[in-house]
């Protein structure tokens, strides 16, 4: 056989980084940070819906194609309740099985062989491998640090003729960055000036410590052009059911779920009844979520810079980026590949989020959606690190 297994589109796209530094966790006996999941779950009450919806025999078979009329109609409410957003749950929103097959679904629906897109990076490891997968040229725009702040005059540069999609993400994983009503406006300006449709992925929309978070559509001229992309994982720390959305005008939500309707046509059923009540809960469980995850911030990011790192704390997600050019390492992946037996501590380098890794080369993520016990057992390591270096 001398053609390669796997497609060309594909090829090099595999993120094998996880895999390595969760081998290398279970080896080594190391905290594992690397990981971009809790440790602990969401709401039992919720967890108690699902089983019971189980039982009862609702969702054991084939849920509708766009989600449950109940799922619909809760996440039509959230919009309405956290953003004052009008949507029609019959026609303007669509039940998908998590963030990732909403944002492949969206990207295979709106992108023809040729068309690029525009995305900031570093970037979630699925964008890469959708857009190749959708015959898509993806084109990047660098965040920097110490800010990451989106760089619109070289947003405004990549744009062209064959732009079709810009892909965004605030919350921004993995640099934290959350963009503010300005630099959303330029874009939103942008967009709309060249015609192009934006692919929002909001999936950390309630995980905001400053700032604040904006859909991008509900910018003027916006509603029509984007697809706004949630999932119930980060917020209700259900990650392992897949639960995700995607809220735009009928046209939109009709062409997303045309392929939709070909990946998982439906997925997780009684799940989509639990999240249906999560999605309900009061105002205290939104605030509660990000007021702790804001204490594990301040607490890694304090100790953290105490062992040595430079820190750049994130206004929001359960990610803090590090630069480790301080140990004498500026190559973040050889420092990754070193910390565990050096201080018993996984985390990720930030370069394979990258096309110019150049960029994000002596830059490290934790992650800090973890117990407390854990990331202080984590810290009290890793400041044996920095008593080594010194
Ligand atoms: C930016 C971003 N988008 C999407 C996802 C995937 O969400 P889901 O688990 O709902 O598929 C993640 C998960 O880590 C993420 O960080």
């Amino acid at each position: 056989m001398t053609r390669p297994l796997l497609s060309r589109r594909l090829a090099g796209l595999g993120t094998t980084i996880f895999a390595e530094m969760s081998e290398l966790a279970v080896a080594t006996g190391s905290v594992n940070l690397g990981q971009g999941f809790p440790d602990t779950d969401g709401p039992p009450e919720i967890a108690r819906a699902a089983a019971d919806a189980i039982l009862a025999g609702r969702g054991n078979q084939y849920p509708p194609g766009a989600g449950i009329p109940e799922l619909r109609a809760a996440i039509a409410e959230h919009q309405r309740r956290f953003y004052g957003w009008e949507v029609d749950p019959g026609t303007e929103v669509l039940v998908t099985a998590g963030a990732t097959e909403a944002i492949a679904a969206a990207l295979l629906a709106l992108v023809e062989p040729g068309d690029e897109v525009i995305a900031f990076e570093p970037y979630y490891d699925s964008y890469s491998a959708c857009i190749a997968m959708a015959g898509g040229v993806r084109v990047p725009v660098t965040l920097r640090a110490p800010g990451f702040r989106p760089d619109l005059e070289a947003l405004r540069a990549a744009i062209n003729a064959r732009t079709r999609v810009i892909l965004l993400n605030s919350p921004h994983n993995p640099t934290g960055a959350v963009f503010t009503r300005d630099e959303l406006a330029v874009i939103a300006e942008l967009a709309v000036r060249q015609d192009l449709l934006v692919i929002s992925d909001e999936v950390y929309e309630h995980l905001v410590f400053s700032g604040e978070h904006l859909p991008i559509a509900s910018l003027p001229g916006m509603s029509g052009r984007t697809a706004t992309i949630s999932s119930a994982a980060k917020t209700f720390s259900f990650t392992g059911w897949k639960i995700g959305w995607v809220t735009g005008s009928a046209e939109m939500v009709t062409a997303v779920r045309t392929t939709k309707q070909f990946l998982t046509f439906v997925s997780g059923g009684p799940f989509q009844y639990a999240i249906a009540q999560a999605l309900a809960l009061p105002e205290g469980y939104y605030q509660s979520v990000a007021a702790d995850l804001r204490i594990k911030r301040d607490l890694m990011c304090d100790g953290l810079a105490e062992a040595g790192f430079e820190v750049y704390p994130p206004d929001g997600t359960y990610f803090v980026t590090t630069d480790v050019s301080r140990f004498g390492d500026a190559d973040g992946l050889e420092f990754c590949r070193n910390l565990p037996a050096r201080a018993g501590v996984v985390a990720i380098p930030m370069q394979v989020f990258y096309d110019n890794a150049e960029a994000g080369r002596p830059l490290v993520r934790f992650a800090f959606c973890k117990r407390k016990e854990v990331l202080a057992d984590a810290l009290a390591r890793l400041s044996q690190l920095n008593s080594a270096r010194t």
